[in-house]
């Protein structure tokens, strides 16, 4: 175990890093830990004020920048990546994690159809901009790394919103599809799919402020019991898929939940209920 003392090996030392969705929750954590472990990092968000501060907490301008972008424009991505690369001269790891949960109405006749389409736009459109802006520049490099944000709601119903789950699914089926395509040129594709995780967009769409209540319903829903689903837990998978240590890994969606789509507890549950 690694203490303040004690340096850690810095696992993503000469590389350099985009993270979408990076001012926030699971794209903040992974922003920290990513310049922990050496990596050059530049956040690119909607939220400039929050993206400003985190990056002067985080390092020197040298080590870690912001950059606005609407992940939905063309042309914000495309600038996105240019700068990237006129600052660093290349672009190691795209990690288009930005997303939204819009409405959290379950039911198909209560859903707008103007709502669904701006989730796929942010979630599906956002993604697929950031990797074909990324390719752009990877498959020159013939190397490269692209990673996505979906959710374990890509393997398990949660009874969650359907423009949420199917675009979550969508992510998946990008993910495995690019890395058919660009396996040729040596790029890496992979999907992370979290379970539920106190961030500012679970807070919000829940309607809640009170974060420990919050993790208490996930630590009550959740298969591992003992520890608590958290923004490192995910920035940790990052971290791993975006190292030379997945050096042979594409084409995966890795669930980090716990093992909760792995079960399904209403049989023993309704056996519970019957027989206790
Ligand atoms: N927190 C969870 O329980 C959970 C579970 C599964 C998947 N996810 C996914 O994780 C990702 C990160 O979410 P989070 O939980 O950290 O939420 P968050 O709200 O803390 O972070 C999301 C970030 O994305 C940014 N963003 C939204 N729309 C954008 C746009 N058009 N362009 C650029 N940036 C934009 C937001 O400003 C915010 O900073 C999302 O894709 C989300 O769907 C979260």
């Amino acid at each position: 175990m690694s203490t303040s003392s004690t340096p850690i090996a810095k696992r993503l030392e000469g590389k350099v890093a985009i993270i979408t969705g990076g001012a926030s929750g699971l794209g903040e954590s992974t922003g920290r830990l990513f310049v922990q472990h050496g990596a050059k990092v530049v956040i690119a968000d909607i939220q400039d004020d929050l993206g400003h501060s985190l990056c002067k907490d985080l390092g020197p301008e040298e080590t870690i920048s912001f950059v606005h972008c609407d992940v939905t424009s063309d042309s914000d991505v495309q600038n996105l990546v240019d700068f990237t690369i006129s600052k660093y001269g290349k672009l190691d790891i795209m990690y288009n994690n930005a997303g939204t949960a819009g409405s959290m109405d379950p039911r198909i006749l209560a859903t707008n159809n103007e709502e669904f389409k701006r989730v796929f736009d942010v979630n599906v459109f956002g993604s697929f901009l950031g990797a074909k802006h990324a390719a752009r520049v990877m498959i020159p490099a013939k190397k490269g790394c692209i990673l996505f944000t979906s959710s374990s709601a890509s393997v398990i119903s949660f009874s969650g919103p359907h423009a949420y789950t199917a675009s979550k699914y969508a992510i998946v089926g990008l993910a495995k599809n690019l890395s058919a395509e660009l396996g040729q040129y040596g790029i890496r594709v992979n999907c992370i799919s979290p379970f539920a995780t106190a961030t500012p967009m679970l807070t919000q769409t829940l309607g809640t402020t009170d974060k420990t209540k919050l993790d208490e319903v996930i630590c009550e829903a959740a298969n591992l019991k003992g520890v608590v689903s958290e923004p490192k837990d995910i920035a940790e998978a990052a971290l791993y898929l975006a190292s030379d240590e997945s050096k042979y890994v594409s084409g995966l969606n890795l669930v980090v939940d716990g093992g909760y789509s792995a079960i399904n507890p209403s049989f023993p549950m309704a056996m519970k209920s019957l027989f206790s």
